[in-house]
């Protein structure tokens, strides 16, 4: 197995839980300010909308029962396309 590119970016949707974002990147905000280039090798963004620390998660989605449908593959296995 190839190591991944340095440079390149890798976001994994986690099942019932954050997007975790792998590689170089910089957080906006919609005024296109930067907030943030993150120091740390891996970071966790919510996507429950109940985290106290957004847009980064902090565990809570545990505890609100949060659920995802299965993540969409790139070949379209896993996923019905109705939307729910
Ligand atoms: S995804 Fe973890 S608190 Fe929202």
């Amino acid at each position: 197995m190839s190591r991944p590119d340095p440079a390149e970016v890798i976001i994994t949707e986690c099942r019932n839980g954050p997007l975790l974002v792998r590689g170089p990147f910089v957080l906006a905000n919609d005024r296109d300010a930067r907030r943030a280039r993150p120091r740390r090798n891996v970071v966790a963004l919510c996507r429950c909308g109940v985290s106290t620390i957004k847009p980064y998660c902090d565990g809570t989605h545990k505890l609100v029962g949060f659920r995802t449908d299965e993540p969409n593959r790139a070949d379209g296995a896993g996923s019905d396309g109705a939307g729910s």
